[in-house]
């Protein structure tokens, strides 16, 4: 079970001259939640979601992750980027089962898992391929399965679709959230696409920029398990509209 409480965070970052990458942040996400942080960029949706990864660290309020502070980053917050970070030389099945590898946790415990995740997300057939021998959305796939073998109960996940064609970014989308439905773990997705944040989650902060502000919080009211052809219903076309509205009018 997990959870994440950040209250009255900013955040400065140091350079030359300071940048206020995010100020006066509060959200919380329950265990299981699905939450999107919606902004253009420069808005400080990666600094925060770095700052929960334990990356970075606020200039000040607080943030909360189980009722502690996160000092470093861990196993139980998994972060997926835009491009994902596979070991080129090992094998899917190797960079699934690398972490639990080099964390010592014995081979029989692992496995059963690493298989059970790598067939949820449908590469039980590539173990033995090398990165470079997969597509882009297989890649991320890989990287999604990896995190889940290690357990995490967050997932951190910095515009992970924004590198894939349109096509296969609303499969990965699709494949997600049956995903997140059969494990649930909390899921802080970062996206500057609307449709993709009222697609995939339960709510949606909307940022806006210098200095990252929230802007709005939006409780998607759409129903569950989501298919993509509900993207072109009434209630989807008024919500989209609305949040465009609301960024519109945000910006002056
Ligand atoms: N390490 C850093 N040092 C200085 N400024 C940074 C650093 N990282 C991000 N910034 C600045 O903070 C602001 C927010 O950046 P970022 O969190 O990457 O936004 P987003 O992910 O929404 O595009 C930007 O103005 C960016 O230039
Ligand atoms: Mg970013």
């Amino acid at each position: 079970m997990s959870n994440i409480e950040i209250n009255h965070l900013s955040k400065t970052y140091n350079s030359k001259s300071p940048v206020v990458a995010l100020q006066d942040i509060s959200l919380s996400v329950a265990s299981g939640e699905f939450v999107a942080l919606l902004g253009p960029s420069g808005c400080g949706k990666s600094t925060l979601l770095n700052l929960i990864a334990g990356f970075e660290f606020p200039s000040s309020g607080s943030l909360k992750v189980n009722n502690e502070t996160p000092k470093a980053p861990g196993p139980d917050r998994g972060v997926v980027f835009q491009e994902a970070a596979l070991f080129p030389w090992l094998t899917v099945w190797e960079n699934v089962i690398f972490g639990p590898k080099v964390n010592n946790i014995p081979r029989h415990e692992y496995e059963h898992r690493a298989n059970q995740m790598l067939r949820m997300v449908g590469l039980e057939d590539f173990r033995e391929h090398l990165p470079v021998q997969l597509s882009g959305g297989m890649r991320q796939r890989v990287g999604i399965a990896r995190i889940l073998t290690l357990g995490s109960q967050i997932l951190l996940m910095d515009e992970p679709f924004g590198a894939l064609d349109a096509q296969t970014r609303l499969s990965m989308q699709e494949l997600l959230l049956s995903v997140w439905q059969k494990i649930k773990p909390s899921i802080i997705f970062v996206t500057h696409d609307i449709d993709e944040a009222l697609f995939l989650a339960d709510s949606i902060y909307v940022m806006s920029a210098r200095p990252g502000r929230i802007d709005r919080k939006i409780n998607v009211p759409l129903d569950r398990p989501r298919r993509l052809e509900d993207t072109s219903s009434e209630i989807f076309r008024s919500l989209r509209l609305e949040i465009l509205q609301m960024i519109r009018s945000s910006h002056g």
